[in-house]
C-alpha cells in the first residue's frame, strides 16, 4: 500500500502518470513536454541561441524578410493568435509590419506558461503601445477551443517547429482541431523545418557546448526533484540520431552502466542495461510532400510558402 507521503507526491504530481507508463514501457520512454520545467525551458532558450541551431534564426530571417507579404496574402482587417507563444519574441517582427497596415491590431498569445505569457505583455506593451494583447492560458486541449471565441478575421501563428514534436497522426489531429475553431476567410502560418542533410541536423540537436545535452538530461534531474527519484544523471548520455526513412531527428538518453534508479513517489524500481537507450524526443524534418498532406489531411489548404535561400526553414500559409 502507498505510504501517505507516496500519496502527496502522486496526486500532487502531474507527471506522475505518464514518467510510470514511460518507464515501464519496453523500450523506455519519456514524454518530451517534460523536458520543459523552469531549467528546461532556460535551457532551451540557449539551445535557440546555439550556432548549430539554426531553426529560431532562419525562421526568424524568414519573417524578417517576407513579413509584409505574408500579411498581404492572409488578408485585410487581421486579428492575431499564437499557439504556444511563450514570450511572442519572434512575432513582434509581424506585429510591427501589421501594425503599418492597421491602426487597431488585437493579439491573442496562447500558451501553458503564464510566466512567458506575463514577459510577453510587459515587453510587447512597452515596445508597441497601441497593440491590444489579450493572454490566454492554456494548452492544446485548453487553448485551441478558445480561438473560436475569436472574432474577427484571424491569422493564427503556429511557428517554432513546435508541430515536428508532433507524431504526424497527432500532429494531423492537432491541425483539425485547429481548423474547425476557424472560418472562412481566416489563415495559418505554419513553421516546420525541412528535411536536410544529417551533417546539419545531427549538430543542430548535438552541440558543440553540450547545452542540448544538458536540456536532454534535465529530464532526469527534473523527476529527481519533483519524484524524489535518484537518477545519476551523468551515468546517461545524450545521443542524437537521424533516423532518414522516418524523416525525423530521434533523441535518447543512454545508460553508460548498468543502474537501477528508484522513483519513491511511484514506488518504482527502474533498472537499466548498460548501453540501454530510453527515447526523449522525435523532431520531425518535413519535405515539401508532408507539409501538403498534413495541411490537407486537416481540412487546410496550402496557399504559399515562403523559405530562406537554403531552402532549412519553412513557414507555409494555409487556409481553411
Ligand atoms: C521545441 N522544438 C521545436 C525543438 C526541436 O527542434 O524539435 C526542441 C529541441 N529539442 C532539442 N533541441 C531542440
Amino acid at each position: 500500500m502507498a505510504t501517505s507521503k507516496q500519496l502527496r507526491l502522486l496526486t500532487d504530481n502531474a507527471i506522475a502518470l505518464d514518467v510510470r507508463q514511460g518507464l515501464t514501457a519496453s523500450p523506455k520512454y519519456l514524454p518530451s513536454k517534460l523536458f520543459y520545467d523552469e531549467a528546461g525551458s532556460q535551457l532551451f532558450e540557449q539551445i535557440t541561441e546555439l550556432p548549430e541551431y539554426y531553426l529560431s534564426r532562419t525562421e526568424r530571417s524568414i519573417l524578417e524578410q517576407y513579413a509584409g507579404e505574408i500579411l498581404a496574402n492572409a488578408g485585410p482587417s487581421l486579428t492575431l493568435v499564437e499557439l504556444g507563444a511563450g514570450t511572442a519574441a519572434k512575432t513582434c517582427i509581424l506585429i510591427e509590419e501589421l501594425l503599418l497596415r492597421q491602426s487597431r491590431v488585437l493579439f491573442y498569445p496562447i500558451d501553458v506558461s503564464p510566466s512567458a505569457l506575463e514577459q510577453a505583455v510587459r515587453q510587447l506593451g512597452r515596445q508597441f503601445p497601441c497593440l491590444r494583447v489579450n493572454p490566454i492560458v492554456g494548452d492544446y486541449t485548453g487553448g485551441v477551443p478558445a480561438l473560436s471565441r475569436i472574432t474577427g478575421r484571424k491569422l493564427v501563428l503556429y511557428i517554432g517547429s513546435s508541430i515536428g514534436n508532433f507524431e504526424p497522426p497527432q500532429a494531423i489531429r492537432l491541425l483539425r482541431r485547429i481548423r474547425q475553431t476557424l472560418r472562412s476567410g481566416d489563415a495559418l502560418l505554419l513553421g516546420a523545418d525541412f528535411a536536410k542533410s544529417p551533417k546539419i541536423l545531427v549538430p543542430a540537436y548535438d552541440d558543440a557546448q553540450g547545452v542540448t545535452a544538458a536540456f536532454n538530461k534535465n529530464i532526469l534531474a527534473r523527476l529527481n526533484r519533483e519524484l524524489e527519484a535518484d537518477f545519476d544523471v551523468d551515468a546517461f548520455r545524450h545521443i542524437a540520431l537521424w533516423n532518414r526513412r522516418g524523416s525525423r531527428m530521434e533523441i535518447y538518453l543512454e545508460s553508460m552502466t548498468a543502474q537501477t534508479a528508484f522513483l519513491p513517489a511511484l514506488d518504482l524500481d527502474v533498472a537499466f542495461e548498460r548501453g540501454e537507450r530510453m527515447h526523449t524526443e522525435n523532431s520531425y524534418k518535413y519535405t515539401d510532400a508532408m507539409i501538403e498532406s498534413i495541411l490537407r489531411e486537416s481540412g487546410f489548404t496550402l496557399e504559399q510558402t515562403w523559405c530562406d535561400r537554403k531552402r532549412w526553414f519553412g513557414l507555409h500559409l494555409a487556409r481553411v
